[in-house]
This record gives structure tokens, sequence and C-alpha cells, in this order.
């Protein structure tokens, strides 16, 4: 069966909480039920996951990479910070769509670079949880495959 990673980076499990005004008041939970019941129409097997620990997302983005499965990549605040998670996606070759809740570059300025942009597919930023709908859309219209 055809999978899809969903890899989330640090403080995104405080989802729900977390300064609502800025990112709703969906949970991680709302968003992976939300995900999981597109991918099971889809037929596609979802691989879900968060950590606040970037070894774990350089480690979930090798994996993805050596299994041929794309990725959905929301890696919080180390977009703007890491360099080991860009390498993970080079090194890897793995497909990655950046994903953000917010529109990063309608806020602070730090948040307007991303190491992770020059790796990825494609960035999708800015609406809520549909942010992780859209980005799987746009990798089943590419059969979930590598281009
Ligand atoms: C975020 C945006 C990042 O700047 C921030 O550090 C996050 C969440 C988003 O989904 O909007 O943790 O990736």
């Amino acid at each position: 069966m055809l999978a899809v990673h969903v890899l989330n980076g640090p403080n995104l499990n405080l989802l729900g909480a977390r300064e609502p005004d800025i990112y709703g008041h969906a949970t991680l939970d709302d968003i992976r039920a939300s995900l999981a019941a597109r991918c099971s129409a889809a037929g596609v097997e979802l691989v879900f996951k968060q950590s606040n620990f970037e070894g774990d997302l350089v480690t979930w983005i090798q994996e993805a990479g050596a299994a041929g499965a794309p990725v959905i990549l929301n890696a919080g605040a180390l977009t703007h910070t890491s360099i080991a998670l860009y390498d993970a996606i080079k090194g890897s070759q793995a497909t990655v769509i950046e994903v953000h809740l917010s529109n990063v570059h309608a806020r602070e300025r730090f948040r307007h670079h991303s190491y992770i942009t020059p790796a990825a597919r494609g960035v999708i930023a800015g609406f809520g949880p549909m942010s992780y709908l859209l980005a799987f859309e746009a990798l089943f219209a590419n059969a979930i495959r590598k281009t």
C-alpha cells in the first residue's frame, strides 16, 4: 500500500491550546483524524508523527526517503533554523511538501526564511489544518510518487 508520512516538529503537540488566534482551535489529533479519513478514502496508508526533537525528524525523513514515501512536513520553528533537516531531505531524496498552518510570510521577519523550502517539492502555508489536506491533494495528484 502506498504511504504518506506526515511529520510534525516542535510545539505542534500544543495545537488547540497554543496561540489560538494564530493557529486556531484544532488539535494535532483533529488534523490526524481529517488526514486519516482522506487517506483511507484514497487507499493510502497514513504515518503521522510529532516530535519536539530535531534528531527524530532527521531520522524520520531519512526513513521516509529510504522507503520512497512522500512527506508532508511541518517542521515548526526548525523550519527557520535547521540545516540538518535540509540535509536530511537532500541526502535521503525524500519528496517533501513543506506545510505551515499560519502564513509565515505575514508574520515576524525571522519566519520568512525557511531552510526546508530549497529542498521541498512545494510549500503550502496559511490555511490552518487545511494546509495539510491541500498538501495531500498535491501529492495525490502526483500519484504519491517521486517526481
Ligand atoms: C508553523 C510556523 C512556524 O514559524 C512556527 O515556529 C510553528 C508553526 C506553522 O505551522 O504555522 O511552530 O510551522
